[in-house]
């Protein structure tokens, strides 16, 4: 599994022209910040998932946590460390395993911010031509580290089956 997916996520790394990443990732610096907020605050307003946060540990560590995410899953420096970026998320999904956030919870957190980051990102967006890859790389930078997030789950990563 680790292969397929690091494969997949270092070419979309090679097949997005670099301006495209640095000027998302400019946005995702300005913004990340933001999306933290509207992040907890939308899961804070719902009971189910609100059950298991609290607000101080949202404001003291949860919200900058999620920001240093977003910024690291962006970050357009040429030289991105694939392996640890996965590495990185397999320690994120073990820790909401451990606490036993539900991953369909994870899930709806990831498909929230990847509609927020797109909608927003279209509002400002001022190269309209490049609006179809950097939607693709967006979903693709998030949906990948959800896949390895919920294998975290089933600690199906650990498994020896040769397919994954
Ligand atoms: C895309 C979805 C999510 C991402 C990217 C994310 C990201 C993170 C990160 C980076 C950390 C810090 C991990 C560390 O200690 O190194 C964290 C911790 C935590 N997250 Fe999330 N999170 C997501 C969804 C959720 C959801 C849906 C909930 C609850 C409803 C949640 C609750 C928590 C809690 C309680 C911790 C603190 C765990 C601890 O330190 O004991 N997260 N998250």
């Amino acid at each position: 599994m680790s292969e397929v997916l690091i494969g997949e996520w270092q070419a979309l790394h090679d097949e997005t022209p670099l301006p495209v990443r640095e000027r998302l990732a400019a946005f995702i610096e300005s913004r990340a910040g933001e999306l933290a907020e509207y992040f907890y605050s939308q899961m804070l307003t719902d009971p189910a998932t609100g059950f298991y946060l609290s607000h101080k540990q949202v404001e003291d560590r949860l919200k900058p946590s999620m920001a240093l995410w977003l910024r690291r899953i962006f970050d357009a420096s040429p030289d991105t460390d694939i392996e640890a970026l996965f590495a990185l998320q397999r320690h994120v999904g073990e820790v909401h395993a451990r606490i036993g956030v539900p991953v369909e919870f994870v899930a709806r957190g990831a498909r929230r911010l990847v509609n927020r980051i797109i909608v927003e990102y279209g509002d400002v967006l001022t190269e309209r031509a490049e609006w179809a890859e950097a939607a693709r790389f967006v979903s693709d930078s998030i949906g990948i580290p959800l896949e390895v997030m919920a294998s975290a789950y089933t600690g199906s990563y650990r498994s020896r089956c040769p397919l994954r």
